[in-house]
């Protein structure tokens, strides 16, 4: 692994013809990432908007649900909005609609981020889950928290609820935090740039023509658009389709 593929500049990117293919591409990568893994739990922190909805309905489908090993799979949230898990806005419900409603996962190995209290406590209570999960309070580089951290790329530049000109854009001691944005509705819940980072692969799923120019942008790191600050110990990659490349 050279240097090279480390952040969102320099990350990898693989384009497929649309977005099935996109989808079956990272399922497949998936089921490989989970069938390798020997030791302990694979860990993916999943992310939210419309973008991964086709991949979570194949890994939901009978194609890959009964190949995944789920009970050595944890499921994590990249953020999420201040709504409750039934809400049409909460990310826990389109996660839960799409595939945790097909597959047969153990109920402690689904960490959804709590949406019940206020934003300061339920960022307290989803970092000691973390914290529980990971074995230890503080990130250390070379045990990275996830094995995969999934991200989507909005309009704005924003990557899970790292919004742009939000303070939690300046996070890089607590794991979790929160953000009121000005562009969309809701307070979220968000990982911090730190915890993002603790990971051996992230993973941008980006598609269609409408995103097309903010990857451009993204990526050439010409500006400050939270997602072009996205950097990981491990190794980062773009996975897009053909309509959002600039190629
Ligand atoms: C969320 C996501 C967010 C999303 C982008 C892209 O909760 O909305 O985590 O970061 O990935 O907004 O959303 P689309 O995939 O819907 O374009």
């Amino acid at each position: 692994m050279t240097k090279m593929d480390h952040n969102a500049q320099t990350g990898r990117v693989f384009t497929l013809p649309d977005a099935n293919a996109q989808a079956t591409y990272l399922a497949d990568w998936i089921l490989e990432q989970a069938l390798a893994k020997k030791d302990g739990f694979l860990s993916i922190a999943l992310s939210g908007g419309s973008t991964p909805q086709k991949l979570y309905e194949l890994l939901g489908s009978p194609a890959y649900a009964r190949k995944m090993p789920w009970s050595r799979i944890h499921l994590f949230f990249g953020d999420e909005r201040m709504v409750p898990p039934t809400h049409e806005a909460s990310n826990h419900h389109m996660v839960n609609k799409a595939l945790l409603s097909h597959i047969d996962i153990p109920f402690r190995n689904v960490h959804p981020m709590p949406t019940f209290a206020d934003a300061d406590d339920a960022a307290k209570i989803y970092q000691r889950e973390l914290e529980i999960f990971y074995g230890n309070n503080q990130l250390d580089a070379a045990k990275p928290l996830f094995d995969i951290v999934f991200l989507g790329l909005g309009n704005d530049g924003h990557t899970a609820s790292l919004f742009p000109k939000t303070p939690v854009l300046q996070e890089k001691t607590k794991w979790v935090s929160w953000c009121d944005p000005t562009t969309v509705p809701y307070r979220r819940l968000t990982l911090t740039y730190p915890t993002l980072a603790s990971s051996r692969h992230v993973v941008f799923v980006v598609s269609g023509e409408g995103k097309k120019d903010i990857l451009k942008a993204v990526r050439s790191g010409e500006n400050d658009y939270p997602a072009a600050a996205i950097s990981t110990t491990g190794e980062l990659s773009w996975v897009i389709d053909k309509a959002a490349s600039s190629e």
